[in-house]
């Protein structure tokens, strides 16, 4: 199916709902219009009742990350795959190199096991350390197209850099016209707190979080808001989860600097109750940072409401149940991260719309547009521009989506939204042109997935992020 008349649906982006048609030609969205004529050679599909939105663009996964002894549960194939399950197409995900390693070996290691991708997929580079050479491998990688970089405040012993040397990363970031991603908390505080608690004999799950505090979050990320200022780059705060977090956006706001909020779902839906599980159940939800009291969850949707969280990732980093739970002895011992690609678009719909939170474009915003523009690849990806590549998510307002492990398509065996009962589902998808689901049916191979150069972000697109929209419920 390279032509494709699309035919009866409502077409969504983050600008416009309305019931047109859409032709795709050669891969690419060539004419939207009322009642389009059916092109000769032209397949058609009937897409009554169905909304059409862009392809969903997940700008945050970890597939076969080594963290220590353990290896996150998914690699390129079955990650993406499942990305592709639940309407997203293209993925960006976490080159991180080992501190002692040179980020060249690790940057070829990323091209070599993403070659089974399902989708279109780019990376970011995580900066572990900073020496003689960072600008150097950061030119480096710009030129082949990863022009996103991350730096952590956390993880002393591994990853954690200090202010001046994120200061100067951003500083050359801006000039290569890339986007610097940062874990954002405060790496020593928690070295020191997780020593204590240990010393004191507490090994449980909940620990994760009584060592993790929410107000360290919000002391990092001002740091970080100081060094947005000084240098100007374009700069995510990603996986946020904490409201101390959200008063450094508002200031950000104020002075219109350029620092974004990166939500994911485990923070919208999951909550500090889930740690506190008896016997190893709580590791199951043990992400960094970590889940929060309700309070914070609450703080996570009126920010996507009024525009202060910018795009919701997932930061998907599963580890099977036997990793999480087995042989651990303490709560510093667990591998931290959770899965999320496949079910993110789901929730959100869910909290968004069947929520009566927010409408169709702003969701459209969150989960395709955003994050095309931060990773430098819109409009080609996240939107239905004549000449955008045609990947569609198509949703079923009508289905019923219950959530459950044995039903997605990861290789985590166990699902965090186990049992959730959802409204609608994601019933076709298309990837430049091709249908790759059609309900359960999937035609799709390991490998046909294209690696996307990332361009220069345009200060332009930057602004669209902040566009506030209107409520408008699909009925
Ligand atoms: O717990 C998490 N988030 N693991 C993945 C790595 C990271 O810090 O993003
Ligand atoms: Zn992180
Ligand atoms: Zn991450």
């Amino acid at each position: 199916m390279n032509n494709v008349l699309i035919k009866g649906g409502l077409l969504v982006d983050h600008q416009s709902v309305s019931p047109q048609d859409l032709l795709i030609q050669e891969g690419r969205i060539a004419h939207k219009g009322y009642d389009i004529d059916l092109p000769l050679g032209t397949a058609l599909f009937n897409a009554s009742g169905l909304v059409i939105m862009p392809g969903f663009i997940d700008i945050h996964t970890h597939f076969s990350l080594q963290v220590g002894k353990y290896t996150s549960s998914d690699n390129f194939a079955s990650g993406t795959l499942s990305a592709l399950a639940g309407g997203t197409t293209t993925i960006i995900d976490y080159i991180t190199p080992g501190r002692e390693e040179d980020p060249r070996e690790a940057i070829k290691r990323w091209f070599h096991n993403s070659r089974t991708a399902h989708t279109d997929y780019g990376f970011h580079l995580s900066i572990p350390s900073f020496n003689a050479d960072t600008f150097n491998v950061m030119t480096e990688a710009a030129g082949l197209g990863i022009s996103g970089f991350k730096v952590f405040q956390a993880y002393p012993d591994r990853l954690m850099l200090s202010d001046e040397e994120i200061g100067l990363i951003m500083q050359h970031a801006r000039k290569l016209g890339g986007v610097v991603f940062v874990h954002s908390e405060s790496g020593e505080l928690i070295s020191s707190l997780q020593k204590e608690a240990l010393a004191e004999g507490h090994n449980h799950a909940a620990w994760h979080e009584k060592t993790r505090p929410a107000y360290g979050e919000g002391e990092s990320a001002a740091r970080i808001l100081e060094l947005v200022e000084k240098t100007r780059c374009p700069t995510v705060i990603v996986h946020i989860g904490t409201k101390d977090v959200i008063e450094v956006l508002k200031q950000a706001k104020k002075k219109k600097l350029p620092l974004f909020g990166e939500t994911c779902p485990q923070y919208l839906w999951l909550h500090k109750k889930f740690l506190e599980r008896k016997q190893n159940e709580g590791n199951l939800y043990v992400c960094s940072p970590p889940l929060r009291e309700l309070e914070h969850l609450k703080a996570m949707w009126d920010s996507l409401v009024n525009g202060d969280l910018h795009l919701v990732s997932t930061d998907h980093c599963p580890f099977t149940r036997e990793e999480k739970t087995k042989d651990i002895k303490n709560f510093a011992e667990i591998p931290n991260g959770l899965p999320g690609v496949e079910t993110r678009p789901i929730l959100l719909h869910n909290g968004a719309i069947a929520g009566g939170r927010f409408g169709w474009k702003k969701l459209t915003r969150l989960l395709s547009t955003a994050p095309a523009i931060l990773s430098g690849l819109y409009p080609q990806k996240g939107s239905l521009q004549i000449g955008a590549d045609a990947d569609l998510a198509i949703f079923n307002p009508d289905m019923v989506t219950s959530l459950s492990a044995k039903d997605l398509h990861s290789n985590c065996d166990y699902s965090p939204y186990e049992g959730m009962l959802l409204k609608g589902g994601i019933e076709f998808v298309f990837s430049r042109g091709r249908l790759v689901r059609h309900g359960d049916q999937f035609e799709t191979n390991p490998g046909q997935g294209n690696y996307l150069a990332r361009k220069e972000i345009k200060a332009g697109d930057l602004n669209l992020i902040r566009m506030e929209d209107y409520p408008w419920v699909f009925s």
